[in-house]
């Protein structure tokens, strides 16, 4: 007898752990400083542009394809269309694999900062580097030892994932979702009153208001797609996998409006908490992105700050459920595959593979600053001007595995199991979908040409897709 396959509880359950996955660490400490790059308003033009034009079509891809299948994201490409493009599905669940082994660790060293700001902010303060490095392994000295703390965190992150995703996908993702997304509005609004309430923020304001033209580029374009398809969690089929737990009365552009509305609202809200908040304390040339700015350079943000350190554990808390609920829906893909692939037990798959990326992901941490592993591998990876083993694995991600994986499903549904068949499945249970047209042009010509700009420029310019 066939298993009884899992299925969300209810709609609203569904938004929240689908927006849970697209609203991650990409929102928020990478979107504010792409559009402090890309000249701020005119970044965020040109990426709510990206978001509707390519970011919601490739999203209602997934979904549909997810759905009409209702299996897994390899299984999802055999089953639509034929064996041979079961391919593109492997491509995601590899790259989900290897994004989620660093996404999990850099989860554990947000979890350290919450730590840390609740019981030490003034050793934060007075060395910022020196409080990062040190985590990493990296001595007072100068000499380096096993990054201990930052690796005992990373297993906690990981231990949490795999407590919430052992529980299923009623009782535990969705949830999970359900508390920890409110909590994240509720976080992100006390730090937005407090950043445009500070002296001197208003300048960082109307930064984000006002739209630069002269800083328009085509790279401009690039960046907003690329950081559009990242953060709605595209190109890493979760979406499919996501979609495979819907019911058919569920309407898909809906649902896919609502979800990219909301992520598009938190990346946006995230720019108009740190550029202010970095304008009205450091000065804005110092607005940045990545880890290092949001661990060392907001050191400073948050030391200026009335209140600073209070606000500090509320940055971590929220940069916490932001990781936590993307890096589970990653963890779900990967699980849900292995569970209908090879018909492993949930908690078996969730075990064997929580332990997988904790170990491959230590190999990340481990690679920073410490190591020996550094030595080793810089002789190896100087030969291939790679400058080390962590960023390797983020290049293999975002300059291949995900533009190649959306580049899969986009031609998957244009042209193998054919839009007539995705269109179908979107319209049922009598839901009308007035932009099918519009959709079919995006999804055949349009998104191919454009991922496919992305995957030469990053090859040519070094352009990433996050
Ligand atoms: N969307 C997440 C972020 O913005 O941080 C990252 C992510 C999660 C990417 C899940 C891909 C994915 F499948």
């Amino acid at each position: 007898m066939e298993k009884q396959r899992a299925q969300w509880g209810s709609k609203i359950g569904f938004i929240l752990a689908a927006a849970g996955s697209a609203v991650g660490l990409g929102n928020i400490w990478k979107f504010p400083g792409r559009a402090f790059e890309g000249g701020g308003g005119t970044f965020v033009i040109i990426y709510i542009i990206m978001v509707v034009l390519l970011g919601a079509p490739m999203m209602l891809t997934e979904l549909s394809i997810g759905r009409a299948s209702q299996t897994n994201i390899v299984g999802s490409f055999q089953k639509l269309g034929h064996k041979r493009s079961a391919w593109i599905g492997w491509v995601g669940v590899i790259g989900a694999f290897i994004i989620t082994s660093y996404y999990s660790h850099v989860g554990g060293w947000v979890l350290r900062y919450v730590a840390g700001y609740a019981t030490e902010a003034p050793k934060i303060y007075d060395n910022p580097m020196g409080y990062f490095t040190g985590m990493l392994g990296l001595n007072s000295d100068g000499s380096t030892s096993f990054p201990w703390v930052a690796i005992l965190f990373a297993a906690v992150f990981l231990l949490i994932n795999a407590i919430v995703i052992i529980r299923g996908v009623e009782s535990g993702i969705e949830k999970f979702n359900k508390i920890g997304m409110p909590a994240l509005f509720i976080l992100l609004l006390i730090l937005l009153v407090r950043a445009v309430t500070l002296d001197g923020s208003a300048e960082g304001v109307s930064y984000m208001l006002t739209p630069d033209w002269s800083k328009l580029t085509f790279d401009t374009f690039l960046a907003a797609l690329g950081q559009a398809f990242y953060s709605l969690s595209i190109g890493m089929a979760i979406m499919i996998t996501y979609g495979s737990y819907l019911s058919r009365k569920e309407n898909l552009p809906k649902n896919t409006a609502l979800i990219c509305g909301m992520d598009t609202m938190v990346a946006i809200m995230a720019g108009f908490i740190i550029v202010p908040a970095v304008f009205a304390t450091l000065g804005g040339g110092e607005v940045g992105k990545g880890g290092g700015f949001a661990f060392v350079s907001l050191a400073g943000v948050f030391q200026q700050m009335p209140g600073g350190t209070i606000f500090g554990v509320i940055f971590y808390l929220l940069l916490l459920f932001a990781a936590l609920t993307s890096c589970m829906s990653l963890i779900e893909g990967i699980v849900a595959f292995l569970t209908e692939h090879f018909s492993w037990g949930r908690k078996n798959a969730t075990i064997g593979v929580c332990i997988a990326l904790f170990l491959l992901g230590c190999l990340y941490t481990c690679s920073q600053v410490a190591f020996p592993i550094k030595g080793v591998w810089f002789d190896f990876a100087n030969g291939l001007s790679f400058p080390a083993f962590g960023d390797c694995m983020e290049y293999l991600t975002d300059r291949a595995l995900i533009p190649i994986c959306a580049l899969g499903c986009s031609i998957f549904v244009g042209w193998i199991w054919k839009q007539e068949n995705a269109l179908a499945e979107i319209e049922q249970e009598g839901i009308r979908f007035r932009l099918a047209k519009v959709y079919t042009i995006i999804i055949k010509y349009v998104a191919p040409i454009a991922i496919l700009t992305i995957i030469a420029m990053g090859l040519i310019s070094g352009m990433t897709l996050s």
